[in-house]
């Protein structure tokens, strides 16, 4: 299991997913979108909270409820009379299944943190907690997808958390939130509207300064890129020069035929676009899921590199194909249209408040120009839900325009933690905002490698991240207990 991530991704190639340069290009998620869900360790049990559907209203629905699940592993908590720590994982677009398995943090860290409960909570209508039948119907349903938002989950967590506190009689247990990329935005989000529930949060990747133009729109795509030119020049240079030699094959007669013979495709590649989008979904997740030891970037290009004298770029580019996804007697190029929970939900997050707006210009990436245009985002949107998103609104309810200025003497306890060769590390916190919100990056760390599973063959400066992270929490735990200790004698 410990090499699950590390490995993962040489599955990649038999999945699709939602890549368009319009919505956000890997999912965001810690979860490398290969890794199959194991089940989860018998450590862990499996609860249901009755929770409300609507938090923020009194309509007569607002009172219906659903199923939603958390799992708790409290083998060796201390109890309430220590007060001991309560870590709280936050689960994102996807069911928690897949993250258990492979978020190590707490369980890497138990010992040093002494830490002694651990609750990890399903993100609303996703996993086993959808209410109303299917995700699908739920998605499908204008009365019910509505309730289907950030806000609406966070709050979620946080019923959940004062019951359970109550449930448990350990009021004075200090909580700490903790997610990877949008359950990072979401953990940090949390301790600024919650400060009340949790002391702190470690965010974990996640791109918080993604929305409303903060950033720059290719943010994304240039990290991407850099991570190529990083890894080898040259095969930087071969796929910067391979997008207009698809194009002008594809623009002769049975060109399409053509490249489908030359990439080995299971099926005939419908347009030339079919094999772009599948290129520049490789590209991508190798640069965000670039985690030691295998560091698939370097495995892409070694492909590019590696192959013989004399072979075409065409030649080149299948070349890191073969060695990204290994020897098979095809290739799947096809977009499959498989309704997974995470693409049906993420779909709708994006399409109404969680607008990551990505794109790139026409020489600023290694990839072809593709701008992000919020017009023609809010038109698909619209055809697909008859609403158009609100790109706006997780900037006016969460904040995040001059987030020093506004955080620095508002905030406290928030771990930033990014890799900066994760390309959604562009939309992260990566200033120091104050002496306990603190960005804590590795230049070499990809996406939520922080939280993921330790391994021995761990790289030192992850080790490092990790210990850093470990001893700024303790010294919140350290005031925390002092402050207790003062206000109760
Ligand atoms: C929670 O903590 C316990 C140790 O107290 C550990 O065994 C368990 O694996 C942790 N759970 C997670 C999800 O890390
Ligand atoms: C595009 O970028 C490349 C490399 O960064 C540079 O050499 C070239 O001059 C640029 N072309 C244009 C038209 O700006
Ligand atoms: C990051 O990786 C590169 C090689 O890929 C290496 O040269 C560099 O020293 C590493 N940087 C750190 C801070 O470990």
């Amino acid at each position: 299991m410990k090499h699950q991530i590390s490995f993962g991704w040489l599955l990649l190639l038999s999945v699709t997913f939602f890549t368009t340069v319009s919505s956000a290009p890997g999912r965001l998620s810690p979860v490398h979108p290969k890794i199959k869900p194991a089940s989860v360790s018998e450590d862990f049990e499996t609860f249901f909270y009755t929770q409300t559907l609507d938090h923020f209203n009194y309509k007569p629905e607002s009172y219906r409820t659903f199923q939603q699940r958390y799992i708790i592993n409290s083998k060796h908590w201390g109890g309430a009379e220590e007060n001991a720590p309560i870590f709280a994982y936050f689960g994102e677009e996807g069911p928690l299944d897949e993250d258990l398995p492979i978020i190590g943090f707490l369980n890497d860290n138990a010992p040093r943190l002494t830490l002694r409960i651990n609750i990890s909570k399903q993100h609303r209508f996703y996993g086993k907690s959808v209410p109303f039948g299917t995700l699908d119907e739920v998605i499908n349903d204008e009365n019910t997808r509505g309730y289907f938002s950030s806000a609406q989950a966070i709050a979620d967590y946080a019923e959940v958390l004062v019951y359970l506190k109550e449930k448990l009689s350990a009021q004075n247990s200090p909580v700490i939130v903790i997610g990877g990329s949008y359950g990072g935005m979401l953990a940090s989000w949390f301790r600024l509207k919650y400060p009340h529930i949790a002391i702190g949060a470690l965010a974990s990747s996640a791109p918080i300064l993604y929305f409303d133009n903060i950033t720059p729109q290719d943010g994304y795509y240039s990290v991407v890129t850099n991570d190529f030119r990083e890894a080898s020049e040259s095969c930087y240079e071969t796929i910067r020069n391979s997008w207009s030699v698809i194009d002008e094959l594809a623009s002769r007669p049975n060109g399409i035929s053509f490249l489908s013979q030359r990439f080995k495709t299971c099926s005939p590649l419908g347009t030339s676009s079919e094999l772009k989008d599948y290129l520049d979904t490789m590209y991508a997740v190798a640069a965000q899921y670039n985690h030691p030891p295998t560091y698939p970037v370097t495995v892409v290009c070694g492909g590019i590199d590696g192959a013989p004298e004399g072979t075409d770029i065409l030649g080149r580019i299948f070349a890191g194909v073969v060695a990204y996804g290994g020897e098979r007697s095809c290739y799947e190029m096809k977009k499959s249209n498989s309704a997974s929970q995470t693409n049906l939900g993420w779909s709708w997050q994006t399409c109404s408040e969680l607008v990551i707006p990505i794109g790139r210009g026409s020489n600023d990436t290694m990839f072809p120009s593709a701008p992000f245009s919020l017009n023609d985002f809010a038109n698909s949107c619209m055809s697909k839900y008859g609403v158009p998103p609100r790109p706006h609104w997780v900037t006016t309810y969460y904040g995040g325009h001059d987030i020093k200025l506004v955080l620095q003497r508002f905030a406290s306890n928030i771990i930033f933690s990014n890799g900066l060769r994760d390309p959604y590390s562009s939309g992260g916190v990566l200033e120091k905002i104050s002496d306990s919100v603190l960005p804590i990056y590795t230049v070499n760390g990809s996406h939520c490698l922080d939280i993921l599973t330790s391994s021995q063959s761990d790289p030192q400066w992850l080790v490092m991240q990790r210990q850093v992270e470990i001893e700024i929490i303790r010294g919140w735990f350290a005031k925390y207990y002092a402050d207790l200790h003062t206000l109760q004698i």
